[in-house]
């Protein structure tokens, strides 16, 4: 059983996908431990309270020492023998030592195919590309802006009349899917980092201890 930590900031529907797979069976021998947040409002932590998940929030706003404020984060996960960090719409930077002291193991989701459209409204800057097929990207989590090692990718379609919202909502659907692959695939010990690639293996080769 691995002890999963999920960070969100907002809305929370990835990690709603990841909980409701725990829930009926189709993401095995993982347990959500607890729910972080820098964002108090975030809808996202309604989910867990109901769950019964333990929430986390430390407010970001106005905090402008990033390794300070991950210090906090460091200190208040101790207790839970967090094996993996889901990043699920986190919108903050982790620093080094957060990344060193969990190392290999915080994954993030992004809506593009990266290394296209990082950062913010990466569904807009596909559409103002002009982009045919844009889709997601789960990947392990480095000091840079999503330029981690990628573990999976989902695409879809990009359609002349789409629209941030519309095209947001076909690869929203994906990353839920993608999500919960991927962590099946980390719970399975199944994901092997040679240099920047990630090697999914056929048999699991780890013991998650990477
Ligand atoms: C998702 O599109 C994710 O890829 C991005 O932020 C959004 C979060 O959505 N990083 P939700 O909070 O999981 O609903």
């Amino acid at each position: 059983m691995i002890n999963i930590a999920i960070f969100i900031s907002g809305r929370g529907s990835n990690f709603l996908a990841l909980l409701k797979n725990i829930e009926t069976g189709v993401l095995k021998n993982c347990r959500i431990a607890v729910v972080f947040s820098n964002n108090e409002h975030a809808k996202g932590l309604e989910y867990a309270t109901k769950a019964g998940i333990d929430t986390i929030v430390i407010p970001s706003k106005n905090r402008h020492d990033r390794a300070e404020y991950d210090r906090q984060i460091i200190t208040a996960l101790a207790d839970y023998n967090i094996d993996l960090i889901c990043l699920a719409g986190y919108m903050r930077l982790v620093t080094e030592e957060l990344i060193n002291i969990y190392k290999n193991r915080i994954i993030n989701i992004h809506p593009a195919l990266l290394p296209s459209f990082t950062g913010l409204h990466a569904q807009k800057q596909a559409i103002d590309y002009g982009v045919k097929i844009s889709g997601c990207t789960v990947h392990f989590v480095d000091s840079g802006m999503d330029t981690g090692a990628v573990i999976l990718q989902k695409t879809v379609p990009v359609y002349d009349n789409d629209t941030e919202e519309s095209l947001s909502a076909r690869i929203l659907e994906q990353e839920h899917i993608a999500y919960t692959e991927a962590v099946a695939l980390y719970a399975d010990g199944r994901l092997k980092i040679s240099n920047r690639k990630v090697i999914v293996t056929e048999n699991k080769w780890v013991d998650l201890k990477y």
